[in-house]
């Protein structure tokens, strides 16, 4: 059922779990997440990027598959369509075409512009009843041409965007997109802690470049007060994981495997485990 996600997340705050956010890419990958999911019944929120959108087709495609699908496959846990790093544009189209959820991404702005943006989406995105998530800081690495510094996010800065009316903080803690490097530090969590204390715990914040980051620190990061965690490139590995084996062994090369529907399958599978594994993980398994 597709929902406005803000009940999903007043249930996570208050029970101390986290929704996860999981990018699509085209109808498999959304029937393996819807799938993963159901099984698990998990309340759970469907990301679009902008690069997806354009891949799949534009905003109004993307919201009738969900929804198409969403029906079709009998879906009874709350779903939330949420634009993910979205830019001005797309966000003003996914409000228009039935998003529930929208993320502004203006990191790469001065904060004041950043700012401007965000607060003139704040009264088009709640007059349509739809939830929205600001940035503070960067992300680091790069999703879909999104490229980020990695910036930590700054304490006034934060108060200044909460104070705005948003619904949720994409905050920059040391949270990388794609594969985090070697050397790299972990969360800054003492940072979403004086975040948290600095809002007055009043917002969720948002954990993105959740692949990949211990579950330890997860767990932290949601007691400290993320209530949506973004998984994106651990379905894409573990897609690509399982079409290479396959692909790769003489399992293959049996009967009609040039089918796509035969050919995709493993990697499909694949996502909807990965999915499942990390809802156990968030804690929002049977939370629907
Ligand atoms: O916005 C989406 C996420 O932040 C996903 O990041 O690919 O590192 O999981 P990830
Ligand atoms: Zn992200």
């Amino acid at each position: 059922t597709i929902v406005n996600p803000t009940e999903m997340l007043n249930k996570a705050v208050s029970e101390h779990y986290a929704l996860g956010a999981f990018n699509i890419n085209n109808l498999e990958w959304t029937q393996a997440i819807l799938r993963a999911a159901q099984a698990k019944q998990a309340p759970i929120m469907l990301a679009a990027s902008v690069g997806a959108i354009k891949y799949m087709g534009g905003t109004k495609v993307v919201a009738n598959l969900v929804k198409n699908l969403d029906e079709a496959m009998g879906i009874t846990v709350p779903v939330a369509l949420h634009l993910d790093h979205g830019d001005f544009e797309t966000a003003m189209a996914a409000i228009h075409d039935g998003f529930t959820s929208i993320m502004y991404d203006g990191s790469m702005l001065d904060f004041a512009e950043n700012l401007e943006k965000t607060q003139k989406l704040v009264p088009a995105a709640h007059w349509n009843d739809i939830t929205l998530e600001a940035e503070i800081g960067s992300i680091g690495g790069e999703e879909d041409g999104i490229i980020g510094m990695g910036e930590i996010a700054d304490v006034d800065q934060t108060k200044e965007m909460a104070a705005l009316g948003v619904d949720l903080l994409a905050a920059g803690i040391g949270n990388v997109h794609g594969r985090y490097p070697e050397n790299w530090q972990g969360l800054s969590l003492d940072h979403l802690k004086e975040l948290g204390n600095a809002t007055g715990h009043k917002l969720p914040f948002v954990l993105h470049g959740g692949s990949g980051v211990p579950d330890d620190q997860i767990k932290e990061a949601i007691r400290l007060g993320v209530a949506k965690v973004n998984v994106n490139s651990e379905a894409q590995w573990a897609f690509h994981e399982a079409l290479r084996k396959f692909i790769l062994s003489d399992e293959d090369l049996k009967g009609k495997n040039y089918d796509p529907r035969k050919l995709l399958k493993p990697g499909v599978d694949a996502i909807q485990a990965a999915i499942e594994e990390r809802i156990d993980v968030f804690g929002s398994a049977n939370k629907a």
